[in-house]
């Protein structure tokens, strides 16, 4: 068998990886959720931890056991991210948000289960937007501590198939986020979620490409690393 020698160019270094897709509760029995499947900051926490981090991973919903070797904290909602973020950020020499972010939270979660015989056939559910837990960590309103020099990278999912297109959302989400590095990948209905491969794009905050990578979620995690390093 071939051995890959993985350089120890993170050795002692925090990390810290947001993973899974948060859920947003209706009632004790429903949630609004998203496709993420955990895998893609699975893949970046063993790749950063086999290079010698310390690694903390933030786990919203997995569809795949996490890794040896980390340590784990588990939320549900985007506020709950937001909540472990904020702590743990606040020690981290890099920050990676590879999780998938509820957008909207419905603004009222009933204490009972939803019935339909009260409810009748049409349902109206109203939702308010959460607060953009990676614009509020660079913007620094987050946390008041951070690390001096701390490295940010955020991630965006695009449905765009235009080529061109698909690069200017990237670009404009670069431009908005304010991360170091923005990883923009392609998704849809057979692609990226339940998948063990990617294509991503990766940009700095002015929106120029730093690095492309194809393959397996591990080889692309490392991809990411070797950026970011
Ligand atoms: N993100 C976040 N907080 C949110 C929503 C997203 O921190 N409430 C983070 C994600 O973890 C990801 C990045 O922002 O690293 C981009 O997420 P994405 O959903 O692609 O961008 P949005 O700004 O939410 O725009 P849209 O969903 O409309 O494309
Ligand atoms: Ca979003």
């Amino acid at each position: 068998a071939l051995a890959v020698v993985r350089p120890n160019d993170l050795a002692g270094r925090r990390i810290v990886i947001t993973a899974g897709g948060t859920r947003e509760p209706l009632d004790p029995v429903r949630f609004i959720g998203n496709r993420s499947s955990g895998r893609q900051g699975i893949a970046l926490a063993e790749a950063a931890r086999d290079r010698g981090a310390h690694v903390t991973l933030l786990v919203a919903h997995l569809e795949v056991p996490p890794p040896r070797g980390v340590a784990l904290v588990e939320v549900g909602t985007a506020a709950e991210l937001s909540d472990a973020v904020a702590e743990h950020a606040a020690h981290a020499d890099i920050v990676i948000m590879a999780a998938a972010v509820a957008d909207y939270r419905p603004v009222e979660v009933a204490d009972g289960k939803l019935k339909k015989e009260a409810l009748g056939d049409e349902l109206t559910v109203h939702l308010v937007a959460n607060p953009d837990i990676l614009r509020s960590l660079t913007s620094g309103t987050l946390t008041p501590h951070r690390p001096d020099g701390q490295v940010v990278v955020g991630f965006a999912a695009e449905t765009e198939a235009d080529d061109e297109r698909f690069l200017q959302i990237g670009r404009e989400k670069a431009a908005r986020k304010g991360a170091d590095l923005l990883v923009v990948n392609r998704v849809g209905w057979q692609l990226g979620f339940a998948t063990e491969s990617n294509t991503i794009v990766v940009l700095d905050r002015t929106g120029s490409i730093v690095g492309e990578a194809a393959g397996d979620k591990v080889s692309v995690a490392h991809r990411i690393l070797d950026l970011l390093v």
